[in-house]
């Protein structure tokens, strides 16, 4: 349908209905739904009538081909002009084939993988009849006491920017009109979700300007470059506002300065919850806000439909302003061709053939081997086949290892631990040996008999998921005391421990790491989660996942993050004093465990860092290089990772940040060159009048294996 025919279009819907196209509400709202549907949220009184819904714009949370084909029917029937419905649902990791956790994602620093888990989504999707996914979830998080540090990439601005960005590909494709095995995507939360104060889900945010530029929008910048066609607002404020009614940021930064001129949906009761919030006296006061701020689509609450036509009466909203919001919409059912067809790629019969196939179960199975991080390794790992394991934890024989945010996902076909190892071995015993947060002394001794017989100890321990994702906030990150103590116990019969962990956050892995022999960080790992991780242990692959956010050393260290700010009163400096400098009395500055680190069943080595000049400019980006090798028994994957400092800035300047990687497979024995090229543009930032540029002067490049264990050379910027 052409602009001017979608203009004629708005031009004949009336102000109810034009106000009714900004309403969305989940499935069981509506006429052919089977009342299923996935309410995610705080579920509001709603009062709104039949004819409401028979006119509203879009659902939220509907699955399945044929459900989604009645509910359109339905509505196609009732609705006076036949505007088509837009579905939306929640698919972040994963349709029906679930993939590991984006935060797990994010650890196998693998863009294409990425970018192909989206791609399996969207066509799993599509056929199920969605239209649009609330994804990615681009919140750039520094806190593991925030339950949904789980669904981000983790703790740098730059990797978030490249995930993102896959993502967004993977999801779209290149032609969303007519590819319609893909699905629109909508980023969120704009802006700043996931620095809560406290890591308390919902909690104020509150920070400068300058370092929201900095750190916390690029990922958003990236996801609307890559063409992402929908932006979802946070429920948190941002500049003392609450997002969802902050006009500054809505109109002036994201549509005018960063270019968005898609469908701005607010979060599920968001508009409302700006009376809480303490913007908004009541519900008329709050939709004026949302409105004026430019939410197109208010999501699970009504105080659109009714108060929007009172404040146009009133002469308080102006109608163009509304019809802006509604031909917003109307153009993405445009794109998504929903007007030519209106049920898409719904495919009832097709839909059992897409979902779930062998070929997607292979594809999160490779992703879930790639995100999982080695974290100790005394030698051992990989185990062979021979040995008698003895696997024992609260997550041997569980199917929760799909994380939150994969309410389509079925635990039950979920390949857990016990099934992974048994299709390597049969030399196993199995024993609960406590519960994820409780512990009998019937379950120690059904552990330690499971034990006594082995040649290693499997353990498999973790949080359960409802212990992260939305409102899964933790005060205390480490394992709950039971399986330490479960770890205690074993212990005591001396045999070789290896902890494989399914958690949502870093973790304080004391009682752990200092406890086990080897650590492999799982994450949620998804469907094939249980197959992926006796690849692993038993080295049919080898490990190469990177952590992507900081493990704390103790959660009184958080927030703790690689790039950080070097103070005035620095630890270490050479002049530094004993006790009146930047620390703690009780336990050390740096995490346990740094961004970037993780083990493989190989060694890498680097050597002959060579920087194509000592001066860069404008003009002339640096060329560097470094050769790496694989100087070990079996082939592997090295993230090879490059980062700089600017020492002396307008503004204080992190200590590194991170501006290239690249992912290397070597064999045996085998050496390559690794080049990389720096650019000028690559040492902008946003000084204290925010003006985004780069200083001429003394800069260090830094490369190696993650954030701490680097090799460097110093260079300049002239201008
Ligand atoms: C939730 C989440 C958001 C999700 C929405 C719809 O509250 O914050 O990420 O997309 O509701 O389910």
């Amino acid at each position: 349908m052409s602009e001017n025919k979608l203009l004629s279009l708005l031009k004949q819907m009336t102000l109810d209905e034009k106000i009714a196209q900004l309403m969305q509400l989940a499935t069981p709202f509506f006429k052919g739904a089977k009342e299923q549907g996935q309410i995610t949220g705080p579920m509001a009184e709603m009062g709104v009538t039949g004819e409401i819904v028979q006119n509203s714009g879009s659902v939220l949370g509907a699955s399945g081909a044929e459900e989604i084909i009645n509910i359109q029917r339905t509505h196609l029937e009732e609705n006076r002009l036949g505007i088509p419905l837009l579905f939306m649902s929640d698919i972040v990791h994963g349709f029906k084939t679930i993939f590991p956790v984006p935060l797990a994602i994010g650890c196998s620093w693998d863009l294409e993988l990425t970018e192909k888990s989206a791609e399996i989504a969207a066509k799993e999707a599509s056929v199920s009849g969605v239209h649009v996914t609330f994804a990615p979830m681009v919140d750039l998080v520094r806190d593991p006491r925030w339950g949904r540090v789980m669904e981000s990439t983790g703790e740098d601005p730059f990797l978030n920017s490249e995930f993102a960005r896959a993502f967004v590909r993977g999801f779209q494709g290149k032609e969303l009109s007519t590819d319609v095995e893909r699905v629109a995507a909508c980023v969120k939360h704009f802006a700043a979700y996931g620095a809560p104060e406290g890591g308390r889900d919902y909690n104020t945010v509150d920070m400068s300007e300058r370092e929201l530029r900095e750190n916390y929008l690029p990922a958003y910048q990236a996801a609307l470059e890559e063409g992402c066609e929908m932006v979802m607002t946070a429920f948190n404020t941002v500049f003392g506002i609450p997002a969802t009614g902050n006009k500054r940021l809505m109109r002036q930064v994201l549509r005018e300065e960063m270019g968005f001129d898609g469908v701005l949906i607010s979060d599920w009761g968001a508009v409302k919850e700006m009376i809480p919030h303490g913007v908004a006296e009541d519900e008329k006061e709050a939709a004026h806000k949302a409105i004026i701020a430019g939410v197109d689509i208010e999501m699970m609450t009504t105080t659109y439909v009714k108060h929007l036509k009172e404040l146009v009466e009133e002469s308080m909203v102006d109608e163009s302003i509304i019809d802006e919001a509604v031909l917003r919409i109307l153009q993405l059912k445009e794109k998504l061709g929903l007007f030519e067809n209106p049920y898409r790629g719904a495919n009832p019969e097709l839909e059992s053939e897409v979902v779930m196939s062998a070929a997607h179960r292979k594809a999160t199975r490779e992703l879930a081997g790639k995100s999982s991080v080695l974290l100790k390794n005394e030698g051992i790992l990989p185990l062979n086949k021979e040995q008698k394991v003895a696997l024992i934890g609260p997550f041997a024989e569980s199917g929760d290892i799909l994380g939150p945010w994969s309410w389509l996902g079925s635990r039950d076909e979920a390949v857990t631990v016990k099934e992974g190892i048994l299709s390597k071995t049969s030399h196993l015993t199995v024993a609960k040996g406590c519960d994820v947060e409780t512990i009998t002394d019937a379950q120690v001794e059904e552990a330690i008999n499971a034990a006594n017989d082995a040649d290693v100890i499997v353990l498999a321990l973790g949080e359960d998921s409802e212990m992260s994702g939305e409102a899964g906030c933790r005060a205390n990150i480490q394992l709950p005391s039971s399986q330490l103590n479960l770890i205690d116990h074993l212990k005591s019969l001396d045999k070789p421990m290896v902890a494989v962990l399914f958690n949502g956050r870093p973790l304080d892995l004391h009682g752990v790491l200092d406890k086990t022999d080897a650590v492999v960080e799982a994450w949620y790992p998804g469907t094939e989660g249980g197959n992926a991780i006796a690849d692993l242990v038993y080295g049919d692959v080898n490990p190469s996942g990177r952590l992507t956010m900081s493990f704390p050393y103790h959660v009184g260290q958080v927030p703790v993050y690689y790039n950080h700010f070097n103070t005035g009163r620095p630890q270490g400096a050479p002049d530094a004093q004993e006790r009146y400098v930047s620390q703690y009395l009780d336990i050390p500055n740096e995490p346990l465990l740094p961004f970037g680190f993780g083990l493989s069943y190989t060694t890498f080595s680097y050597s002959d860092l060579k920087l194509s000049r000592e001066t860069m400019t404008e003009d002339e980006p640096l060329d560097i290089s470094i050769k790496l090798s694989n100087d070990g028994p079996v082939a592997g994957e090295e993230v090879v990772q490059l980062y700089i400092r600017d020492h002396s800035g307008e503004v204080i300047r992190p200590v590194k940040e991170l501006k290239d990687f690249r992912k290397i497979s070597l064999e045996p024995g085998e050496t390559a060159d690794v080049t990389f090229t720096l650019r000028e543009d690559q040492l902008r930032y946003h000084h204290s009048d925010l003006h985004y540029l780069s200083d001429p002067g003394t800069f260090t490049v830094y490369i190696g294996r993650n954030s701490k264990d680097t090799k460097e050379h110093t260079f300049k910027l002239e201008k």
